[in-house]
């Protein structure tokens, strides 16, 4: 996720903004950049990779202004290159960027044509020149920017500072974050409030299509089209568990927010970002002996709860098209209680994301038991469960405190995902050039998570129009089946509404009866090997009353017309699908508790880690 701090006052910017831009590094970035005015002129310092790489490039870097702005750059358009970075500047106007622009590419052969030099693939830069090209008309910063917004579509938040401006800058916030924060002859903007607390506790929080204009120690706030508006001060009373969230409301909203940085996190170990090949490493067992393993089974079983067991659900399909073993799958509650038929070829796996949870450590030990070799895959090192595996993969989310899993869910997509590609490759099933486009595909994946949360207000609008159903049936098929369980589940655990994740196949066996203008169909179309047959269970429902709200690929007109509600995710390769269709799912659910006043980090009757049976 971006992360932007503007500074304007009499301390040293590059100090407040590269300390800013330090507190927001959880939000994940890979190139970061300034604009500090000196000698009347925004001087504009980048650099690819890590913040210490900008430091580093700032080191000898004096500037005598007192406003600049700073932006930490999570690639979306364009690679994470220098040009790329943030801050843009056109003709004197320096700006620094968060979201997307929808109709970027309009505006890219408009500004063309027009005789613009661009020099990026960002979208970011081309609000650079619109601004530069206003501010020619209007002399006046703020109106340049009000005035270029009904131009833009999309979600987004920019900071703008000019050359002939050297005490105002200027923002706008649609979609994600922006906070202005208030100090003594002196005002700051920022992605949250961490990245300034040690300036202020003084905090504006600004609205979608609200414009801040802060000019000398004068801050004032329009609505998009002009009108003043009055805004509540709050000021922060931090305590170290509110600080532990890092400025978001709750655990599980930061979780959501940290999914681009946790499934990189756990794509990298495992993939080459230069040959894009796919070399599974796990722990216990070398490379070479895993790859011989994996040839020699001939059957897979994969054990787990809750959250985690949808995850197998999802591996399932995965291994058996692409590395054609059969794989069986168990909620551990039942396996241990049944007389499971285990065979020496088999190998055995545990998902859990605490490494704790009781039926899954007895299903492990019933296992090991009957003498199979145990692969566990869990996100905290040195649980149980991680220590009595024999060959251990890891989710690497870092803590997930939010008792609803979110992170760890999508990082165990992407460990089984690689695990997939890697038993394909050992056994010889996969075409080399399927490997490249699959693993391009999920190193892409965290850039295009960055693209649908930036859509969070959309999926917060539509939760709000959610509240009324009696009851939701999530639905989808193949790789969409389990994540609609999941969705289903987040719904139920979160808002404490009936929710059920079905096969859309099944519906006409049982479901349909069920449908009326109360039930609301939550149906996952994705364009993907199984889209024509989900659209005809779409119309199925539909038929009958039912309230369909779909969760498509882009601009599927087709798809919008037949439903109530349309949330389309960006396009993507067959096997990042279910990643991007799990987060509207999870901040629907979200918002929706929130909306209910429900505690969305601990629902009622639930514990994070379930230690007993
Ligand atoms: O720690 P584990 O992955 O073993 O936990 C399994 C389930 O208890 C867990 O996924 C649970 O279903 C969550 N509340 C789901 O959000």
């Amino acid at each position: 996720m971006c992360g932007i701090v503007g500074y304007l006052g009499p301390l040293n910017p590059k100090d407040v903004i590269l300390q800013g831009l330090k507190k927001l590094e959880y939000r994940g970035y890979d190139s970061a950049g300034v604009a500090i005015l000196h000698h009347g002129k925004a001087k504009q310092v980048r650099a690819p990779g890590k913040l210490s790489a900008l430091e580093d490039k700032l080191k000898n870097e004096t500037f005598d202004g007192h406003l600049g702005i700073g932006h930490t750059r999570w690639a979306t358009h364009g690679a994470p290159t220098e040009t790329n970075a943030h801050p843009h500047q056109v003709d004197g106007i320096s700006l620094v960027h968060n979201g997307i622009i929808e109709n970027y590419q309009d505006i890219r052969e408009t500004l063309i044509k027009s005789g613009a030099q661009i020099l990026s693939d960002t979208d970011s830069e081309l609000v650079a020149h619109l601004i530069a090209r206003e501010v020619k008309k209007t002399k006046n910063l703020y109106l340049a920017v009000e005035h270029i917004l009904p131009e833009l579509r999309g979600a987004f938040s920019i900071v703008a500072i000019w050359n002939e401006a050297p005490d105002e800058m200027v923002a706008f916030k649609d979609g994600p974050p922006l906070v202005v924060g208030i100090g003594e002859k002196q005002a700051f903007v920022a992605s949250d409030v961490q990245a300034l607390l040690n300036y202020t506790k003084k905090f504006i929080y600004l609205e979608d299509r609200e414009i801040v204009s802060i000019k000398g120690d004068k801050i004032e706030i329009f609505t998009a089209q002009g009108a003043p508006i009055i805004k509540k001060v709050t000021e922060i009373n931090w305590n170290p568990e509110m600080v532990e969230k890092q400025g978001f409301a709750h655990f599980m909203l930061k979780e959501i927010y940290e999914q681009p940085r946790s499934v990189a996190a756990a794509l990298e170990p495992h993939t080459n970002a230069q040959t894009h090949e796919v070399h599974l490493k796990t722990e216990g067992l070398g490379s070479a002996e895993f790859s011989d393993l994996l040839k020699k089974t001939k059957r897979f079983c994969i054990v787990a709860c809750g959250t985690s067991f949808y995850a197998a659900q999802v591996a399932k399909y995965l291994i058996e098209t692409l590395a054609q073993v059969p794989v069986d799958i168990d909620v551990a509650s039942e396996f241990r209680y049944r007389s499971p038929v285990l065979e020496k070829d088999t190998l055995f796996m545990t998902i859990s994301q605490s490494g704790e949870t009781a039926d899954t450590l007895a299903a492990l030990r019933l296992a090991k038991e009957k003498g199979l070799q145990i692969l566990s895959l869990c996100n905290v090192k040195n649980s149980t469960i991680d220590r009595e595996a024999h060959i251990k993969l890891y989710m690497l989310s870092g803590p997930e405190i939010g008792v609803a899993s979110t992170k760890a869910f999508t990082s165990t997509l992407t460990v089984l995902s690689c695990l997939s590609l890697q038993w394909a490759k050992s056994k010889g099933t996969l075409l080399k050039a399927d490997e490249k486009e699959m693993v391009q595909a999920l190193l892409a994946a965290p850039a295009q998570l960055e693209v649908v949360l930036a859509y969070d207000k959309y999926f917060k609008e539509t939760a709000q129009k959610l509240k009324n159903y009696r009851g939701f049936l999530y639905m989808g098929r193949g790789l969409s089946y389990p994540i609609a369980m999941e969705g289903a589940l987040k719904m139920k655990e979160l808002a404490y509404l009936h929710a059920e994740g079905y096969a859309a196949g099944e519906m006409k066996h049982g479901p349909l009866a069920l449908i009326d203008n109360r039930m609301a169909i939550v149906m996952l179309c994705p364009k993907d090997q199984w889209y024509e047959k989900t659209f005809s269970n779409l119309e199925e429902a539909k038929a009958r009353g039912g309230e369909v709200l779909a969760l498509g690929t882009g601009e599927d007109e087709n798809l919008k017309r037949k439903s109530h509600f349309y949330l389309a995710l960006p396009k993507a390769h067959w096997i990042v699908n279910p990643l991007l269709s799990t987060i509207p799912l999870q901040l629907m659910a979200y918002h929706l508790a929130f909306q209910l006043g429900y505690d969305v980090d601990q629902p009622r009757n639930l514990a994070k880690s379930v230690t007993v049976e």
